[in-house]
């Protein structure tokens, strides 16, 4: 059979960097449009930034924290970003809680789209639709928390609720206005669930410990 019989050839399989790009301009367009259009009772939404979020899950990795064997959880996950990203960069299980139905929507939609462009396989992304405080967290063994900002940071009892319900040696990188030895968390004594790995510079990375005396 001659050559040009074929059709055209398929196009390249994407690389890394190319899904990454993706996942990030995704996040970004559909983000600025939620902002616009989405009756969220005046609620800001925000987004980790997709560079901040590619260069905490390198962190992750390159210090052993996030490999093939892990299970990642986002139970603030808004539109999914870093359970986008998580699985696009290491290939692991990835799961996304999300109590806002219309937030929740949205991230579905973006996981249709990525999927379909074939930058994510939607068989190790799970999206929930539900309230992270009253949900197992048990199966995870990282996690990255960004809980929705309220007078002036996240609910302590909330932090405090998610936190607790994790297992024993979870890894959970905390952004820095989380910052549980401050007088906000003291009352929680959140120092005795949890130890401090590293202070990466944005976020934190925390280590779930059996409670200390
Ligand atoms: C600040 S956004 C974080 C978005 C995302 N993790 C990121 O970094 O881009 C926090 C999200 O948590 C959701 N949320 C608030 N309370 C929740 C709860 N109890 N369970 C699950 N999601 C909740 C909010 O609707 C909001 O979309």
């Amino acid at each position: 059979m001659a050559i040009g019989s074929l059709g055209p050839l398929p196009p390249p399989p994407l690389t890394l960097q190319q899904k990454i790009d993706l996942v990030g301009r995704k996040h970004r367009a559909v983000h600025s449009k939620m902002q616009q259009e989405l009756d969220l009772n005046g609620f800001v939404y925000n987004m980790t930034d997709p560079e901040s979020g590619t260069r905490i899950i390198r962190w992750l990795v390159q210090n052993g924290h996030l490999d093939s064997k892990s299970n990642f959880c986002d139970p603030f996950m808004g539109n999914g970003l870093l359970v986008h990203l998580v699985h696009v960069m290491t290939g692991v299980d990835s799961t996304g809680i999300e109590k806002d139905k219309q937030i929740y929507e949205a991230a579905v939609g973006i996981s249709a789209d990525l999927s379909n462009l074939g930058v994510i396989d939607p068989q190790h992304v799970h999206l929930t639709c539900g309230d992270c405080r009253y949900l197992s967290l048990a199966r995870f063994n990282v996690f990255y928390l960004l809980p929705p900002w309220d007078d002036g940071g996240p609910d302590p009892m909330l932090v405090w609720d998610t936190i607790t319900n994790m297992r024993l040696g979870a890894i959970m990188v905390l952004t820095h206005g989380i910052n549980l030895s401050s007088c906000y968390y003291s009352p929680f004594r959140m120092e005795r669930y949890v130890e401090k790995v590293k202070d990466i510079g944005g976020a934190e990375i925390y280590r779930r410990i059996s409670i200390a005396p």
